[in-house]
């Protein structure tokens, strides 16, 4: 009797909501084609020795769909680091590649299925130009994976800044204070953009439109004049003011480099400073990441997830799948770790926001 086929899912790199949902796909597509389906824990790190994984079935996936995080469990780098800083790569060792040959003959898997951003696809692309064969599922809250019009997760994100949004109005307008919001999107301001404009921000400044402190002051100044007492501004964390670098924080992350963080205090006392308005700051921090997924995001990691099993059963090994144009269709996973997705300065939702008023303080 031939062996059903077997094959290994994975979660790597910081989590997101959404991510049980896919696992959730993977198993319930898999079981339908009589497939075995093993999930490695805490990322790429529980196929090294002493290889850690479980079984997954429908059973035992039960009632995950809702949960934020990952089930499996994930590691951000760890012994796997194929990118590091702003985009340099690095290659994964032969020691590496070797153990991970070894754990996958020796448990039967055919492919493994590597859900992961940026830096985790780039070590499944590796893993695939050392002979083993990978399927990524892009993952992430940044929403910066090139080749993809968006992922599970940065939904989520966005929505958890539009309740931090409508909860901060409430206090600011009160006070007649300014009010500076930081979000998360490393190199990308998708999250500001997006969460800004739905969430009533009357400034947004993101990494890719540097921003003048004086056009910043300028705006509340000009408010202020016009009766409108408080301001929101939302921040991305890898905003900077023009010819100034990134803020970072004291401490680094686990490959040494600086994490991101830090401009809302930092804007916050500037603009108390050079406006004498009274002004606060919030950091939301990880609360974008945790929590459960929205019903967009159940959904989106679900067809991700049935879509990767199908690219098994397809053989289409070393692609990524991709949400595009309402559909899910797939792409090699070189095209998408190339550089990351950015916003376009001129795109049409940047226009959008400036015709209705907002600032992204550098004019
Ligand atoms: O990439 C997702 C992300 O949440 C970024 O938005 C943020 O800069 C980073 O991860 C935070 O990483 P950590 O959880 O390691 O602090």
């Amino acid at each position: 009797m031939t062996q059903p086929k077997r094959i290994g899912v994975l979660t790597s790199g910081g989590d997101c909501p959404g991510l049980n949902a896919v696992i959730r796909g993977i198993t319930r597509a898999s079981e339908t084609l009589g497939w075995e389906i093993l999930g490695f824990h805490d990322g790429y790190e529980g196929l090294l020795a002493p290889v850690s994984y479980q079984s997954l079935s429908s059973t035992n996936t039960a009632g995950i769909m809702h949960l934020g995080g990952t089930i499996l469990g994930t590691t951000n780098k760890g012994r796997f680091v194929a990118k590091v800083k702003h985009g340099e790569t690095m290659r994964l060792g032969e020691d590496i590649l070797s153990q991970v040959r070894e754990t996958m003959e020796g448990l039967n898997i055919e492919a493994l299925v590597c859900i992961g951003g940026d830096g985790s696809l780039t070590t499944a692309q590796q893993l695939f130009e050392a002979g083993i064969k990978t399927i990524g599922v892009p993952k992430t809250i940044d929403n910066d994976i090139e080749a993809t019009a968006t992922t599970f997760g940065f939904d989520s994100a966005v929505a958890c800044v539009v309740d931090g949004l409508d909860r901060l109005h409430t206090t600011a307008r009160s006070h007649k204070r300014a009010m500076v919001v930081e979000v998360m999107g490393r190199y990308a301001g998708w999250i500001a953009l997006h969460g800004g404009l739905a969430g009533g921000a009357d400034i947004i400044l993101i990494p890719e439109i540097p921003f003048s402190y004086e056009h910043v002051f300028h705006t509340i100044r000009e408010r202020e004049a016009a009766g409108l007492f408080s301001t929101m501004i939302v921040v991305a964390e890898g905003a900077r003011a023009k010819e100034q670098d990134f803020v970072t924080r004291k401490e680094t992350g686990m490959q040494g480099e600086h994490k991101l963080g830090g401009i809302a205090p930092h804007l916050g006392d500037e603009i108390q400073k050079h406006t004498g308005k009274e002004t606060r700051s919030v950091v939301l921090g990880h609360l974008q990441r945790g929590g459960a997924p929205t019903s967009l995001d159940r959904i989106l990691g679900m067809r991700f997830g049935v879509a990767a099993v199908d690219l098994i059963r397809q053989g289409l090994f070393g692609h990524m799948v991709s949400y595009q144009n309402y559909l899910v269709s797939n792409v090699p996973i070189a095209d998408a770790v190339k550089r990351i997705k950015l916003v376009k300065p001129d795109s049409q939702l940047v226009v959008t926001c400036r015709e209705i008023g907002i600032s992204f303080g550098d004019v």
